[in-house]
């Protein structure tokens, strides 16, 4: 694996077409390994960056304590073969004109004011950097993944979004950096937030009626509550652009956050009927 150290070194490798990139923040897992994989089997080169991004970070968040394990997740990345792993330059996220994400005032967007700002505005930077054919993303992080799609399309940018499934714990907790808070015991317990969405879907599925949107929302929340979890939202939403379910809806997205032991974590499953 070649590791790339400059943005400017783009411009002197020739790589192999169809290339394929992942953005992550490192600390890599399953989630981020599956991407990986996908990504190997099906284009011809693969660069994956890791880059802690300081402009999706809010003043009060884990910006300065997000885990760091570059020796490890470079071991990880060469144990699948991938191609090029770029650790861009220290001041790669500054001096960039913000882009402004639709689709972000709700969700995590509401507590989370900047953070899809930030994330499109370097996801935006590295296309341009990078100009991969396609990029790769967990549907774990629905909403990010759905603003990324929005904004190249409305762009008519030419890379390719393509959206993999969530992979989980055992427990069913999804995969994330964020785990790695939690102790072996804590993080069984937050299998609990996928088998309370996992319920609700199955109560959607079976009465298909929208009457019952706000009913199950509610007993998700006092399933939460009952089990310690501190709830940031817990909402059923069109999945098709994050609005109010309409009678028209025919996706709808389960979407949750919350803080167990101050450690926030989130979800989603999308039910077609
Ligand atoms: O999902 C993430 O890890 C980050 O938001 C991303 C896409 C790498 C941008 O910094």
């Amino acid at each position: 694996m070649k590791v790339i150290n400059s943005s400017k070194e783009f411009d002197l490798i020739s790589f192999d077409s169809p290339v394929a990139f992942v953005p992550t923040m490192g600390n890599l897992h399953e989630g981020h390994l599956t991407l990986v994989r996908y990504a190997k089997k099906n284009y011809s080169d693969v660069i994956t960056s890791i880059f802690i991004n300081p402009l999706q970070f809010g003043k009060n968040e884990d910006f300065s304590s997000y885990p760091k394990t570059l020796t490890h997740d470079i071991k990880l990345l060469e144990n699948l073969d991938c191609d090029y792993l770029f650790l861009p330059e220290d001041n790669f996220a500054e001096n960039l004109i913000s882009i402004k994400p639709k689709f972000a005032d709700v969700l995590c967007g509401i507590s989370r004011p900047i953070h899809f700002q930030g994330v499109l505005t370097i996801i935006d930077k590295f296309i341009k950097v990078i100009k991969p054919d396609v990029c790769l993303f967990g549907l774990k992080d629905y909403q990010q993944q759905l603003i990324i799609k929005d904004y190249v399309n409305t762009k008519k940018i030419r890379t390719k979004i393509i959206s993999l499934p969530t992979v989980r714990e055992k427990s069913g907790l999804a995969m994330s950096s964020r785990n790695n808070y939690l102790s072996p015991s804590e993080r069984k317990h937050c299998g609990k937030i996928f088998a309370c969405i996992e319920n609700l879907s199955k109560d959607l599925r079976e009465s298909k009626t929208l009457s019952t949107v706000e009913s199950l929302k509610t007993k998700g929340l006092i399933h939460l509550k009952k089990n310690d979890f501190e709830i940031d939202y817990l909402e059923i939403l069109d999945a098709d652009d994050l609005s109010f379910v309409t009678k028209k809806t025919m996706n709808f997205l389960i979407a949750v956050a919350v803080k167990y032991r101050k450690v926030r974590l989130i979800d989603n499953i999308v039910v077609s009927l």
